[in-house]
């Protein structure tokens, strides 16, 4: 039995589809533990690409059980969507789950994630607009939907009209635009339900009897630590806790169930959306890793900021969720270049600092201390195991392996299935 909670160790958008597509060909479930329809995970199997936003990556694989967990919030018509492009590929469905206890994104959190950005200005947040602030600001003040809900039209009906009320008020009288009808939303979506309604089940009774029976499960976690609501470059987060400590509450999992946590980080790094980033690259040297990564967003196709590889903040991260070991993933993006650099610590004024300062003026402050490690000029996409990575690519992994004090156990080179370097076993 085992069961492996893996995390995003950046911004986000570290290639955790991907292992999550590969290491599911080993394992019985594949669970989503928080986030929304902001997540884009690609995975590129059987020469075909798919991009999942809320339906777990282990989806391809016609032996997985793939699950929602309670700690999601689901927009219904997005997932609705997302399922019939799957049926449309021919993916079948009868094992695919949504907990109950999930919480919906209605309507009016789309409407209020684009008011609430365009009201911030120049402080925007720069967020995926699909709602993900507002149903989970809604989950905490008490007034959220959940799955259970919506398939109970006189129940859904209440909760839509005290929660609608409010928000109403809001969009009039803060914002100056149209109400939504009431009407109209639970027309609409108690239609979702009834398309979901066989989906909908008892998730945590499900995971918990399949961790006692001995099955091997994946927490597929979405984002990244560095936009952790709680550790994150704060308030340019996201508003889930994307860290190990809640792949347990998020699936209905008990803690010790937990046997490793993998952290996925890319060998370089990017971020979509504002918020500090100290080794951020600008004008040529950023563009140039853009395009040898294609670093544009899944969700929302906007490209990502590109920067040199942050050790601070990934051995930050590394301690936070106390990872077992690591992927370095989108080696081969590295492979033209004839000098790489690492940061091993921020200079605050004159202070030398080794952990991110949590005071984000402080943080926006912070210039980089890079060491600088030369390229392989070589490419790395076609190596099968660690001995056919260059010299000097070894150099730079190592580096990376012992300024995080923790293992490396997989090194990718490529976006497809197999492209994998496997240098210790797993366990999964
Ligand atoms: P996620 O959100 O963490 O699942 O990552 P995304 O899917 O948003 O972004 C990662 C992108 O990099 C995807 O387009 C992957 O297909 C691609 N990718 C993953 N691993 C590698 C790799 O080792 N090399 C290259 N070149 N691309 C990769
Ligand atoms: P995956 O799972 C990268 C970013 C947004 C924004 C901030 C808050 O593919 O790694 P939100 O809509 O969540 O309120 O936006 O978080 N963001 C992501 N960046 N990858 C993601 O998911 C992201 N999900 C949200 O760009 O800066
Ligand atoms: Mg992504």
């Amino acid at each position: 039995m085992s069961v492996t909670a893996i995390v995003g160790a950046q911004w986000g958008d570290e290639g955790k589809g991907k292992i999550i597509d590969e290491l599911a060909a080993r394992t019985d479930f594949v669970v989503r533990y928080q986030g929304g329809g902001n997540a884009g995970h690609r995975v590129v199997h059987g020469g075909r690409e798919f991009a999942f936003h809320l339906v777990p990556a282990g989806i391809l694989h016609p032996n997985v059980t793939c699950v929602i967990g309670n700690g999601v919030v689901v927009d219904p018509r997005g997932l609705l969507a997302e399922l019939a492009m799957l049926r449309e590929m021919g993916v079948g469905l009868d094992r695919f789950f949504i907990s109950e206890r999930a919480h919906v994104v209605m309507p009016y959190h789309f409407v209020l994630d684009r008011l609430e950005e365009e009201s911030r200005g120049v402080e925007k947040i720069g967020t995926v607009m699909r709602g993900i602030g507002p149903a989970y600001v809604d989950k905490y003040a008490r007034t959220g939907i959940r799955m259970a809900d919506l398939l109970d039209a006189d129940q859904f009906r209440a909760k839509l009209a005290t929660a609608l009320a409010q928000k109403n008020r809001m969009i009039t009288q803060i914002y100056g635009q149209s109400p939504l009808s009431l009407e109209e939303i639970h027309t609409e979506y108690f239609g979702y339900a009834q398309q979901l309604r066989r989906f909908i089940a008892d998730t945590e009774g499900m995971l918990q009897k399949a961790v006692a029976d001995g099955r091997s499960i994946l927490l597929e976690g979405a984002q990244g630590a560095l936009l952790d609501v709680d550790f994150g470059t704060y308030p340019f987060v996201t508003a889930s806790s994307t860290v190990a400590g809640n792949a347990s509450t998020g699936a209905g999992l008990p803690l010790r169930g937990i046997r490793q946590v993998l952290g996925i980080y890319k060998a370089y790094i990017t971020r979509v959306g504002s918020g500090p980033m100290p080794t951020e690259l600008f004008n040529g040297e950023g563009d140039a890793l853009r395009e040898a990564g294609h670093e544009y967003g899944t969700t929302t196709g906007r490209p990502r900021r590109c920067g040199w590889f942050d050790a601070v903040s990934g051995r930050f991260v590394a301690r936070l969720n106390g990872f077992d070991s690591i992927a370095v993933m989108k080696l081969d993006v590295l492979d033209t270049l004839p000098t790489l650099k690492i940061c091993t610590s921020y200079r605050l004024g004159e202070t030398a600092l080794s952990v991110p300062p949590a005071n984000l003026n402080d943080l926006a402050a912070c210039e980089p201390v890079y060491e600088e490690w030369p390229g392989w000029q070589t490419p790395t996409s076609g190596a099968a195991g660690w001995d056919d990575l260059p010299e000097n690519a070894h150099r730079y992994l190592r580096r990376i392996e012992e300024l995080l004090e923790t293992p490396l156990a997989l090194v990718s080179v490529g976006p497809g299935r197999g492209e994998t370097i496997h240098l210790r076993e797993l366990n999964v």
